[in-house]
Protein backbone atom coordinates (compact mmCIF):
# COMPACT_ATOMS: atom_id res chain seq x y z
CA UNK A 1 0.00 0.00 0.00
CA UNK A 2 1.04 2.99 -0.89
CA UNK A 3 2.01 5.60 2.07
CA UNK A 4 1.78 9.08 0.19
CA UNK A 5 -0.74 11.78 1.07
CA UNK A 6 -3.91 11.61 0.23
CA UNK A 7 -3.96 13.57 -2.75
CA UNK A 8 -6.78 16.12 -4.20
CA UNK A 9 -6.53 16.72 -7.86
CA UNK A 10 -8.70 19.39 -9.72
CA UNK A 11 -8.95 18.48 -13.53
CA UNK A 12 -10.33 21.91 -14.78
CA UNK A 13 -10.17 20.78 -18.27
CA UNK A 14 -11.15 23.46 -20.66
CA UNK A 15 -12.61 25.85 -18.32
CA UNK A 16 -11.18 29.08 -16.56
CA UNK A 17 -9.75 32.28 -17.97
CA UNK A 18 -6.60 33.50 -16.77
CA UNK A 19 -8.51 36.25 -14.27
CA UNK A 20 -10.93 33.28 -13.07
CA UNK A 21 -8.06 30.96 -12.64
CA UNK A 22 -5.90 33.36 -10.22
CA UNK A 23 -8.53 34.23 -8.40
CA UNK A 24 -9.38 30.39 -7.68
CA UNK A 25 -5.63 30.52 -6.27
CA UNK A 26 -6.11 33.25 -3.93
CA UNK A 27 -9.88 31.77 -2.89
CA UNK A 28 -8.11 27.91 -2.63
CA UNK A 29 -5.04 28.93 -0.44
CA UNK A 30 -7.01 31.16 2.15
CA UNK A 31 -9.53 28.46 2.73
CA UNK A 32 -6.56 25.61 3.32
CA UNK A 33 -4.95 28.45 5.09
CA UNK A 34 -7.89 28.63 7.32
CA UNK A 35 -9.22 24.89 7.46
CA UNK A 36 -5.41 23.93 8.31
CA UNK A 37 -5.92 20.86 5.62
CA UNK A 38 -2.43 21.18 5.12
CA UNK A 39 -1.24 17.22 5.20
CA UNK A 40 -2.93 16.40 1.66
CA UNK A 41 -1.07 16.95 -1.60
CA UNK A 42 -3.34 19.21 -3.60
CA UNK A 43 -2.90 19.77 -7.01
CA UNK A 44 -4.32 22.09 -10.14
CA UNK A 45 -4.50 21.12 -13.72
CA UNK A 46 -5.76 24.19 -15.21
CA UNK A 47 -5.96 24.95 -19.44
CA UNK A 48 -2.44 26.05 -20.65
CA UNK A 49 -3.09 29.18 -21.52
CA UNK A 50 -3.72 29.61 -17.27
CA UNK A 51 -0.35 28.08 -16.86
CA UNK A 52 1.94 30.87 -16.87
CA UNK A 53 0.28 32.98 -14.54
CA UNK A 54 -0.59 30.65 -11.88
CA UNK A 55 2.73 29.38 -11.61
CA UNK A 56 4.47 31.67 -10.06
CA UNK A 57 1.34 32.42 -7.80
CA UNK A 58 1.72 28.87 -6.64
CA UNK A 59 5.41 29.92 -5.47
CA UNK A 60 3.57 33.00 -3.11
CA UNK A 61 1.01 30.46 -1.52
CA UNK A 62 0.86 29.84 1.98
CA UNK A 63 0.00 26.66 1.30
CA UNK A 64 1.61 24.17 -0.94
CA UNK A 65 -0.38 24.00 -4.57
CA UNK A 66 1.17 21.84 -6.97
CA UNK A 67 0.94 22.38 -10.98
CA UNK A 68 -0.26 19.71 -13.29
CA UNK A 69 -0.63 19.69 -17.14
CA UNK A 70 -3.50 18.02 -18.70
CA UNK A 71 -1.85 16.63 -21.66
CA UNK A 72 1.60 16.71 -23.50
CA UNK A 73 2.94 15.38 -26.88
CA UNK A 74 5.98 12.60 -26.53
CA UNK A 75 8.58 14.93 -28.76
CA UNK A 76 10.58 17.60 -27.61
CA UNK A 77 9.63 19.60 -30.44
CA UNK A 78 8.55 19.68 -34.05
CA UNK A 79 6.72 20.49 -36.63
CA UNK A 80 3.09 19.46 -34.38
CA UNK A 81 0.23 22.04 -34.77
CA UNK A 82 -1.57 22.63 -31.64
CA UNK A 83 0.49 20.42 -29.32
CA UNK A 84 2.86 21.72 -26.24
CA UNK A 85 6.40 19.71 -25.27
CA UNK A 86 7.44 18.38 -21.51
CA UNK A 87 10.37 21.15 -22.16
CA UNK A 88 7.72 23.87 -22.49
CA UNK A 89 5.35 22.75 -19.30
CA UNK A 90 8.74 22.59 -17.33
CA UNK A 91 9.16 26.32 -17.86
CA UNK A 92 6.40 26.60 -16.19
CA UNK A 93 7.20 24.60 -12.82
CA UNK A 94 5.17 22.09 -14.46
CA UNK A 95 5.44 18.64 -12.35
CA UNK A 96 2.69 16.62 -13.27
CA UNK A 97 0.85 15.51 -16.48
CA UNK A 98 -2.18 13.85 -16.35
CA UNK A 99 -1.67 11.14 -19.14
CA UNK A 100 -4.72 9.03 -21.51
CA UNK A 101 -7.39 10.64 -19.93
CA UNK A 102 -10.36 8.82 -21.20
CA UNK A 103 -11.70 12.53 -23.16
CA UNK A 104 -8.18 12.15 -24.89
CA UNK A 105 -8.49 8.14 -25.96
CA UNK A 106 -12.18 8.60 -26.59
CA UNK A 107 -12.72 12.60 -28.51
CA UNK A 108 -8.94 12.61 -29.78
CA UNK A 109 -8.17 9.28 -30.97
CA UNK A 110 -5.40 8.24 -28.07
CA UNK A 111 -4.65 4.80 -28.29
CA UNK A 112 -2.64 2.78 -25.16
CA UNK A 113 0.83 2.94 -27.34
CA UNK A 114 0.47 6.66 -27.37
CA UNK A 115 0.10 6.87 -23.80
CA UNK A 116 3.32 5.16 -23.53
CA UNK A 117 5.10 6.94 -25.48
CA UNK A 118 3.60 9.59 -23.48
CA UNK A 119 5.09 8.04 -20.11
CA UNK A 120 8.13 7.72 -21.70
CA UNK A 121 8.61 11.12 -22.85
CA UNK A 122 7.44 12.54 -18.85
CA UNK A 123 9.96 10.29 -17.09
CA UNK A 124 12.43 11.72 -19.59
CA UNK A 125 11.70 14.79 -18.72
CA UNK A 126 11.77 14.50 -14.68
CA UNK A 127 8.00 14.79 -14.40
CA UNK A 128 5.23 12.36 -12.51
CA UNK A 129 2.50 11.13 -14.41
CA UNK A 130 -0.83 11.15 -13.96
CA UNK A 131 -1.94 8.00 -15.61
CA UNK A 132 -5.88 7.42 -16.68
CA UNK A 133 -7.04 3.81 -17.05
CA UNK A 134 -10.93 3.14 -17.47
CA UNK A 135 -13.58 1.48 -18.88
CA UNK A 136 -16.80 2.39 -20.67
CA UNK A 137 -20.29 1.44 -19.67
CA UNK A 138 -20.83 -1.44 -22.49
CA UNK A 139 -17.10 -2.58 -20.91
CA UNK A 140 -18.30 -2.82 -17.87
CA UNK A 141 -21.80 -4.50 -18.80
CA UNK A 142 -20.27 -7.33 -20.30
CA UNK A 143 -18.08 -7.77 -17.50
CA UNK A 144 -14.78 -6.68 -18.92
CA UNK A 145 -13.71 -4.01 -16.63
CA UNK A 146 -10.20 -6.09 -15.31
CA UNK A 147 -9.64 -7.27 -18.84
CA UNK A 148 -9.76 -3.39 -20.11
CA UNK A 149 -8.03 -1.93 -17.45
CA UNK A 150 -5.05 -4.83 -17.30
CA UNK A 151 -4.62 -3.75 -21.12
CA UNK A 152 -4.60 0.01 -20.73
CA UNK A 153 -1.67 -0.72 -17.62
CA UNK A 154 0.06 -3.08 -19.51
CA UNK A 155 0.80 -1.06 -22.46
CA UNK A 156 1.51 1.80 -21.03
CA UNK A 157 4.20 0.25 -18.67
CA UNK A 158 5.73 -1.26 -21.74
CA UNK A 159 7.07 -4.77 -21.34
CA UNK A 160 10.24 -4.72 -22.09
CA UNK A 161 13.99 -3.65 -20.26
CA UNK A 162 13.85 -0.48 -20.95
CA UNK A 163 10.79 0.01 -20.01
CA UNK A 164 11.24 -1.10 -16.57
CA UNK A 165 13.51 1.93 -16.81
CA UNK A 166 10.66 4.05 -17.24
CA UNK A 167 8.81 2.57 -14.29
CA UNK A 168 11.96 2.84 -11.81
CA UNK A 169 10.05 5.80 -9.63
CA UNK A 170 6.60 4.59 -10.29
CA UNK A 171 5.75 5.35 -6.85
CA UNK A 172 5.88 8.72 -7.60
CA UNK A 173 3.60 8.49 -10.19
CA UNK A 174 -0.51 8.19 -9.27
CA UNK A 175 -2.57 6.12 -11.03
CA UNK A 176 -6.05 7.11 -11.57
CA UNK A 177 -8.88 4.89 -12.50
CA UNK A 178 -12.13 7.12 -14.00
CA UNK A 179 -14.86 4.70 -14.93
CA UNK A 180 -15.56 6.16 -18.48
CA UNK A 181 -19.71 6.41 -17.59
CA UNK A 182 -19.38 8.19 -14.09
CA UNK A 183 -17.39 11.35 -15.62
CA UNK A 184 -19.89 13.91 -15.36
CA UNK A 185 -22.72 11.93 -15.14
CA UNK A 186 -23.43 11.43 -11.76
CA UNK A 187 -23.21 8.49 -11.06
CA UNK A 188 -20.28 6.19 -9.58
CA UNK A 189 -19.47 2.62 -8.47
CA UNK A 190 -20.25 1.95 -5.09
CA UNK A 191 -16.81 2.58 -2.66
CA UNK A 192 -16.69 -0.94 -2.40
CA UNK A 193 -16.24 -1.85 -5.86
CA UNK A 194 -13.76 1.16 -6.53
CA UNK A 195 -11.79 -0.29 -3.41
CA UNK A 196 -11.62 -3.91 -5.41
CA UNK A 197 -10.62 -2.21 -8.53
CA UNK A 198 -8.02 -0.37 -6.42
CA UNK A 199 -6.86 -3.41 -5.00
CA UNK A 200 -6.17 -5.39 -8.42
CA UNK A 201 -4.68 -2.15 -9.86
CA UNK A 202 -2.19 -2.67 -7.11
CA UNK A 203 -1.85 -6.27 -7.43
CA UNK A 204 -0.94 -5.42 -10.47
CA UNK A 205 1.62 -3.01 -10.19
CA UNK A 206 3.50 -4.94 -7.21
CA UNK A 207 4.00 -8.29 -9.85
CA UNK A 208 5.89 -6.33 -12.17
CA UNK A 209 7.44 -3.88 -10.02
CA UNK A 210 7.50 -4.97 -6.14
CA UNK A 211 5.90 -2.87 -3.39
CA UNK A 212 6.56 0.66 -3.84
CA UNK A 213 3.52 1.28 -5.24
CA UNK A 214 1.87 4.84 -6.27
CA UNK A 215 -1.33 6.22 -4.87
CA UNK A 216 -4.50 4.94 -6.82
CA UNK A 217 -7.11 7.66 -7.40
CA UNK A 218 -10.67 7.72 -8.32
CA UNK A 219 -12.35 10.44 -10.99
CA UNK A 220 -15.85 10.11 -11.72
CA UNK A 221 -18.89 12.41 -10.20
CA UNK A 222 -16.81 13.22 -7.14
CA UNK A 223 -18.77 15.59 -5.20
CA UNK A 224 -19.43 16.56 -1.57
CA UNK A 225 -21.96 14.43 -1.24
CA UNK A 226 -19.80 10.87 -1.94
CA UNK A 227 -16.41 12.21 -1.41
CA UNK A 228 -16.11 11.04 2.53
CA UNK A 229 -17.45 7.63 1.45
CA UNK A 230 -14.60 7.06 -1.25
CA UNK A 231 -11.89 8.22 1.10
CA UNK A 232 -12.63 5.80 4.08
CA UNK A 233 -11.31 2.96 1.97
CA UNK A 234 -7.70 2.48 2.57
CA UNK A 235 -6.70 1.77 -1.25
CA UNK A 236 -8.62 5.00 -2.80
CA UNK A 237 -5.32 7.60 -1.77
CA UNK A 238 -7.37 10.10 -3.43
CA UNK A 239 -9.27 11.72 -6.09
CA UNK A 240 -9.42 13.68 -9.72
CA UNK A 241 -12.08 15.70 -9.65
CA UNK A 242 -13.77 17.57 -12.86
CA UNK A 243 -17.00 19.41 -12.48
CA UNK A 244 -16.77 19.85 -8.63
CA UNK A 245 -13.16 21.23 -9.09
CA UNK A 246 -14.24 24.73 -10.74
CA UNK A 247 -15.14 26.65 -7.73
CA UNK A 248 -12.38 26.96 -4.90
CA UNK A 249 -15.37 26.74 -2.07
CA UNK A 250 -16.76 22.97 -3.33
CA UNK A 251 -13.04 21.76 -3.77
CA UNK A 252 -12.00 23.02 -0.98
CA UNK A 253 -15.12 21.06 0.84
CA UNK A 254 -14.29 17.98 -0.93
CA UNK A 255 -10.41 18.49 0.30
CA UNK A 256 -11.60 19.03 4.14
CA UNK A 257 -14.37 16.15 4.15
CA UNK A 258 -11.98 13.92 2.32
CA UNK A 259 -9.11 14.22 4.89
CA UNK A 260 -11.97 14.14 7.55
CA UNK A 261 -12.53 10.26 6.17
CA UNK A 262 -9.21 9.64 6.35
CA UNK A 263 -8.46 10.89 9.63
CA UNK A 264 -11.55 8.89 10.87
CA UNK A 265 -10.24 5.61 9.44
CA UNK A 266 -6.56 5.81 10.82
CA UNK A 267 -8.54 6.47 14.25
CA UNK A 268 -9.67 3.05 14.11
P1 LIG B 1 -16.19 14.79 -13.21
O1 LIG B 1 -15.70 14.96 -11.78
O2 LIG B 1 -16.78 16.06 -13.76
O3 LIG B 1 -17.08 13.60 -13.33
O4 LIG B 1 -14.90 14.54 -14.11
C1 LIG B 1 -14.01 13.56 -13.72
C2 LIG B 1 -12.78 13.65 -14.56
O5 LIG B 1 -12.83 13.40 -15.75
C3 LIG B 1 -11.56 14.11 -13.90
O6 LIG B 1 -10.45 13.89 -14.72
Amino acid sequence: MSRSKPCFVANWKMHKTIDESDAFIRDLDQLLLESGDIHSRVIIAPPFTAMASIAPSLKWCKTEIGLSAQNVHFEEKGAYTGEISTGMLRDFGCAYVIIGHSERRNLFGESNEEVHQKLQAVRQAGMRPILCIGESLEERQSGLTWSILEKQLSIALGEGDSDDNLCENISEWMIAYEPVWAIGSGLTPTPDEVAGIHQQIQEFIASRFGNNLPPVLYGGSVSEKNIADFMKEVSIGGVLVGGASLAAESFHKIISLGMGAVKSRQSF
